[in-house]
């Protein structure tokens, strides 16, 4: 089952339901926004004012979104997931959630299942909670602490997001599995060409794995690569959802294309916990 526990520096007690809020018994009280999510982000969890994902990057990943283009790595995720064979009422985090697009796919295909979203982007998480309402979202910053219970998860995924091994390790259930998704070397490379000058990217395989491997052992790798055939409209919001604060250069060297066939590519890592 998950159990949340109050963020505040050294109280760690458990969240229950209150009016329109959390509360833990220190009385450390967490409204529950109009959208439905819940802040548990803390003074010491953010190193700027507005961290994660500007609401022009969470607008422009929903455009993307909603044209299909993450509808093969959607039905990867939720398949991997059914192959699992768990119970209908088993838990589910996305660690740096964004929009929401992965989550609440998921929970359409699982509806008894306990979906989580978490990010710390307060604009990514409030476009979530107001498209996917079945699905429990929180702003918190997952580099530092996921604020559940030991053990709270069957399943926690990470997508293009963050990665943090202890933590991950903590909250999954012994018996729990862990997803990882991480951008191909030929992802995108078409568009970083054309636009940024320099293709193949680094393989984040040897990282990924060198990062996980104190605590999780891999299972099983999937590569999945297709083509996205963009209009102008669909490169910026690619673009823009994956370069934060591009020079002005390559924005420009952007607004010269007018369609680009541009290939997406992932490695999606499955593991369980080390024993
Ligand atoms: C590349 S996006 C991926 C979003 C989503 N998984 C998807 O594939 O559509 C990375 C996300 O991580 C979030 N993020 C960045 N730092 C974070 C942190 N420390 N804790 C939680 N989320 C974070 C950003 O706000 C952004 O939404
Ligand atoms: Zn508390």
């Amino acid at each position: 089952m998950v159990r949340l526990i109050c963020p505040v520096r050294g109280c760690g007690k458990p969240l229950e339901p209150a009016e329109r809020a959390l509360a833990c018994e220190n009385r450390h009280t967490f409204d529950i926004a109009k959208s439905g999510y819940v802040n548990l982000l803390q003074p010491q969890d953010r190193r700027s004012p507005n961290p994660g994902d500007s609401k022009e990057m969470v607008q422009a990943r929903r455009r993307f979104v909603d044209r299909g283009h993450a509808a093969l790595l959607a039905e990867l995720l939720w398949q991997a997931i059914g192959d699992l064979g768990l119970p209908a009422g088993f838990s589910l985090l996305d660690a740096g959630c964004g929009e929401g697009y992965f989550p609440g796919i998921i929970s359409s295909h699982f509806p008894e299942a306990d979906i989580r979203g978490v990010d710390i982007s307060v604009p990514a998480i409030d476009a979530a909670a107001r498209k996917y309402p079945n699905v429990r979202w929180l702003v918190a910053n997952a580099d530092r602490f996921l604020p559940f219970v030991d053990g709270s998860f069957d399943v926690v995924m990470s997508i293009t997001a963050r990665k943090n091994s202890a933590e991950f390790r903590r909250i999954i259930s012994p018996t729990g599995r862990l997803l990882v998704a991480v951008p191909g070397e030929d992802d995108q490379i078409e568009l970083r060409e054309a636009v940024l000058g320099k293709g193949v990217q680094k393989d984040r395989t040897e990282s990924t794995l060198s990062h996980f491997a104190d605590h999780f052992a891999l299972e099983e790798e999937i590569a999945l690569r297709y083509t996205a055939h963009l209009n102008a409209e669909g490169l910026s919001d690619l673009f823009a959802l994956s370069y934060r604060g591009a020079r002005r250069q390559a924005t420009e060297q952007l607004a010269r294309i007018s369609r680009l066939d541009v290939t997406l590519s992932y490695r999606l890592f499955r593991f369980k916990v080390r024993t």
